[in-house]
């Protein structure tokens, strides 16, 4: 009783009132898919669906899937997403008739200094950047880059060597991670880093921070979008600040040692200087080229989109070897009659392999690193007697779509032939988006599969993969947002004989 009397009855008033805006601000917005007659889990005030047993949220797409079919609503936090798996729909929207009003992926506007970097920008902006930054990605622009990924595939190789010697149990993204990292400094600003050699490096340490975002920040602002100006007029980011500005100080150096000498380089810096305009506000050139702040944030974007993605490719990749032998040695096979007696990879032969192009296939669609596509509806648009409205976050649960069981068959076995050449021809390319499709879909592609198929023709000329006690089986998924595991992947190598790459029939 004195409780209630230690407040004024304005006091009281006003209280109430906070809590009601809260609990009904809470809600505000969900709803939203029963009006569109679309079916998805009851969410939760403030929470949305995102909390549902705690669950990993591609995990959670899975279960959907097979209970909603193909399209389903879901709010993250307080944020509604229509998840569409229909592979029509999704052409219409990532391709066709509908990408110009699904051009942009969602913008959490805290993006501190990156928010110039292709895969943020929007609209017009990212048409320009991706069109000046398209040529970097050519195929005579790769080749020139194989040599310098053969240079880091070779010290992984000789890396592994003791390890297989002393029959150790290896930590497999301890190798892979740093091979990734240091082919991404290498093609993209020539810093070799030698992560290999030093895996405490902050390079790989700032690295491994960039996609960590704060989650109290990122509940923060999921739940009160309406601070999201104040936040961003304060500066406040996602990304890690001392990890983005460790980076950019690199590429800021480098770029003004090129600037104050003659010296010039075949990486991808090189070709964006050559693309810098005058002036930040020389507006003529500004629709043909970069601006300095552009230049900088796009490569430290690349070395962010690309060494992460590509290292759970190959940690993966290493993991379904081990635990499929037969398929391993069928690779090692095709490996030792495209380059005999370990003969040095080439980059035509490489690109060439077909078994090796179907195992890589069938490992992203297993474990594609990026597990949903986002888009967001610029107007509202009816799409197959489905009317999305303006504003609305599209989102594709590529990991869910991989493993439907209609498109694949005993989807969760590591079955190769499926991307056979006979059998690829029947496979609809809007059921399998590991890269994404159309054209926001992931410019690094070819790069990223010539950097994973090297590095494990390399590996397995001279070692075996297998798992060991310490191999977790199955594995448990983190929540964040890449498919990883909560615990590092453990496996052992054996060293394969001189000789077993082209004698010894069984290996
Ligand atoms: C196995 C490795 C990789 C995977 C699985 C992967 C996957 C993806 C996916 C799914 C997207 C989104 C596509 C969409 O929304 O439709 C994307 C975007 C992107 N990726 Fe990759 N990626 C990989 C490696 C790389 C590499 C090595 C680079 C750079 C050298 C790179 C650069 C980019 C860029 C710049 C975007 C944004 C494109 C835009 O917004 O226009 N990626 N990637």
């Amino acid at each position: 009783m004195g409780f209630i009397l230690f407040f004024s009855l304005e006091t009281w008033i006003l209280l109430i009132t906070f809590i009601c805006i809260f609990v009904m601000y809470g809600h505000w917005t969900f709803g939203i898919f029963e009006k569109m007659g679309i079916p998805g889990p009851k969410p939760v005030m403030y929470w949305g669906t995102i909390a549902r047993h705690n669950r990993v949220h591609f995990l959670d797409d899975y279960e959907c899937a097979q209970k909603y079919e193909r399209i389903w609503g879901v709010y993250e936090f307080r944020k509604p997403m229509l998840a569409v798996m229909d592979p029509d729909m999704l052409k219409t929207i990532l391709v066709k008739e509908c990408f110009t009003y699904f051009t942009n992926r969602r913008n959490f506007r805290l993006n501190g200094d990156l928010y110039d970097a292709v895969s943020l920008a929007e609209d017009d902006q990212w048409r320009r950047i991706r069109n000046i930054l398209s040529p970097s990605f050519t195929s005579g622009h790769l080749k020139e880059m194989f040599s310098i990924m053969k240079h880091h595939s070779r010290k992984l190789t000789d890396s592994l060597q003791s390890k297989a010697h002393n029959d150790e149990v290896i930590i497999v993204k301890d190798f892979f991670g740093p091979y990734s990292i240091d082919v991404m400094a290498s093609c993209i600003f020539s810093v070799d880093f030698d992560s290999i050699k030093n895996p405490s490096n902050p390079f790989i340490t700032h690295a491994n921070q960039m996609f960590k975002f704060p989650l109290l920040l990122y509940i923060f602002q999921a739940c009160f979008p309406i601070f999201l100006p104040l936040l961003e007029r304060l500066g406040v980011s996602l990304f890690p600040k001392s990890s983005t500005a460790f980076l950019k100080s690199v590429a800021e150096k480098v770029k003004a040692e090129r600037n104050s000498s003659s010296q010039t380089s075949d990486d991808m810096l090189e070709h964006l200087i050559k693309c810098q305009t005058a002036s930040e506000n020389d507006k003529e050139k500004k629709h043909k080229g970069l601006t300095e702040h552009e230049i900088i944030s796009q490569v430290t974007m690349f070395v962010f989109a690309g060494y992460e993605t590509s290292a759970i490719a190959l940690v993966f990749l290493a993991y379904s070897l081990a635990r499929n032998p037969e398929i391993m040695k069928r690779l090692q096979r095709e490996i030792d009659s495209t380059f005999p007696n370990k003969g040095p990879v080439e980059y035509e032969a490489l690109m060439q392999m077909e078994y090796l192009d179907s195992v890589v296939s069938e490992c992203l669609r297993l474990y594609p690193s990026i597990p949903r596509l986002e888009r967001v509806a610029k107007e509202t648009v009816k799409i197959s007697e489905i009317t999305i409205p303006k504003g609305m976050l599209v989102m594709v649960p590529v990991y869910a779509l991989h493993r439907d069981p209609e498109l694949w068959p005993e989807p969760e076995e590591f079955k190769p032939d499926r991307f056979s050449k006979e059998n690829k021809q029947n496979i609809n390319p809007y059921t399998y988006l590991p890269f994404g499709a159309g054209p926001r879909s992931c410019m690094g592609t070819r790069f990223a599969l010539m950097m994973v198929k090297l590095a494990m023709v390399e590996v397995l000329q001279n070692f075996s993969f297998s798992v060991c006690k310490e191999t977790e089986i199955p594995l448990e998924m983190d929540v964040a947002g890449f498919v990883s595991p909560v615990r590092p992947i453990k496996l052992k190598l054996k060293m394969r004989s001189i000789s077993s790459a082209n004698v010894d029939p069984c290996n």
